[in-house]
């Protein structure tokens, strides 16, 4: 790692962040003591950071292989989770490339981070000394650390690892690594607070049948985009109330929360398109509180299979997209106007309208192809 260090190198990498990297791997490192396949992951790791956690764009940070890149959150992602936990003592019993134990633990006094991948921890050390932050990094299977440990912390932290990234059947906590299914109950022995970081493909309804203790999930999406989902427990809280938070960063939309158990006995009232349409987000989405969001904004829906909602009053707070609409004959559609094309609970997809009406892609307005409980509607935004 040192000899990455050194200057002539730093700027090699700096001055090649726009170079093809393939053709580069085929070339001979300038460098006898280091191997070009380590120069380009040096510069594949400032390409991502770019983008993905601009804080490490610095000079003499070390980045690790691809797969620990990729299954870093995000910068974004990990100042978001940081806003809400403070105290003396963290742990995170799956370091990783330490992005979220970096954010998270910002309002904490003493660190801990245990990592399994040496080379990766190492990195970690690294980096946090160049970025001037204390930890005490344990290189061993949390699971014997756990077994060895005698402190008590304020806050545990795990993002577990998916065992087999190419899995396509349903998604199980047995899937990752750690299982938390096995470790869940002994968490609580060091820690009443635990907050664990999922994949967005997990169901929300499973998770709240094998977790105990959960108070809060939040969904978050940066951009539209779920990327994760967010479980906080607390020692002792098994009640019925299990908050769902759905959160899009990098939007002016505002969170919105309800209590999970509520969903089932929240009603959604129908109505013909009205003046508005909306349209949730996707973490809203995902979250499945469907007659609660109904309720909550005092909005109809236009039809049981349809995520639609509509009123005269407008909601500028709903979490979304808002429309002003107007019902359309299909005539009113004209050949060559452009337009973006939603099709949900419509027998033809947007490609096939498109083609039947001769319209094209883009533009100001949007063309909504659905059903309400009546009939077939097309709505077109004004
Ligand atoms: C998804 S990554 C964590 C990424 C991290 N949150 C970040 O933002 O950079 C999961 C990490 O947990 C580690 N891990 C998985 N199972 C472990 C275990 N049983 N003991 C210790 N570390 C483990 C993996 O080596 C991997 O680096």
């Amino acid at each position: 790692m040192k000899d990455i260090l050194s200057r002539e190198i730093q700027e090699y990498i700096n001055a090649n962040l726009n170079t093809d990297l393939h053709s580069l791997l085929l070339k001979k490192s300038p460098f006898p003591e280091v191997m070009m396949q380590q120069l380009v992951q040096q510069i594949k790791g400032k390409k991502v950071a770019l983008k993905k956690f601009p804080f490490l764009l610095k000079d003499n940070i070390v980045f690790p292989p691809n797969l620990n890149l990729e299954q870093a959150s995000s910068q974004a992602t990990a100042e978001f989770k940081a806003g809400n936990f403070e105290g003396k003592k963290f742990l995170d019993l799956t370091s990783g490339f330490g992005i979220d134990a970096y954010f998270l633990s910002q309002k904490f006094e003493e660190v801990t981070l245990v990592e399994q991948n040496t080379e990766l921890l190492e990195i970690v050390k690294h980096n946090w000394t160049v970025l001037n932050r204390n930890a005490n990094f344990i290189n061993e299977n949390l699971e014997n650390f756990l077994a060895k440990n005698q402190d008590k912390f304020d806050l545990i932290y795990l993002d577990p690892a998916r065992r087999d990234e190419h899995k396509n059947k349903k998604f199980l906590l047995e899937d990752l690594s750690p299982n938390l299914l096995e470790i869940q109950d002994q968490l609580f022995n060091f820690s009443n607070e635990v907050l664990i970081k999922l994949s967005p493909l997990i169901d929300i309804s499973y998770l709240i049948s094998v977790l105990n203790h959960i108070v809060e999930i939040q969904i978050i999406a940066v951009k539209n985009e779920v990327k994760e989902l967010l479980v906080f427990l607390k020692k002792n809280q098994n009640g019925e109330n299990k908050l769902i938070t759905c959160t899009n960063l990098e939007s002016d939309e505002p969170s919105f929360s309800f209590q999970y158990h509520w969903e089932k006995e929240a009603v959604s009232e129908y109505s013909e398109p009205l003046q508005y349409l909306y349209i949730p987000n996707n973490a809203v989405l995902k979250s499945g509180g469907f007659n609660s969001i109904s309720e909550h904004f005092n909005l109809k829906k236009l039809h049981p299979n349809t995520h639609f909602y509509t009123s005269d009053d407008l909601r500028t707070d709903f979490p979304g997209r808002i429309l002003r609409i107007e019902i359309i004959e299909s005539k009113a559609v004209k050949k060559g106007e452009k337009y973006n094309i939603i099709s949900k609970n419509y027998p033809l997809t947007p490609d096939e309208i498109k083609k039947k009406y001769k319209i094209k892609d883009g533009g100001e307005h949007y063309l909504i192809f659905t059903q309400s409980l009546k009939s077939k509607i097309i709505l077109r935004s004004v």
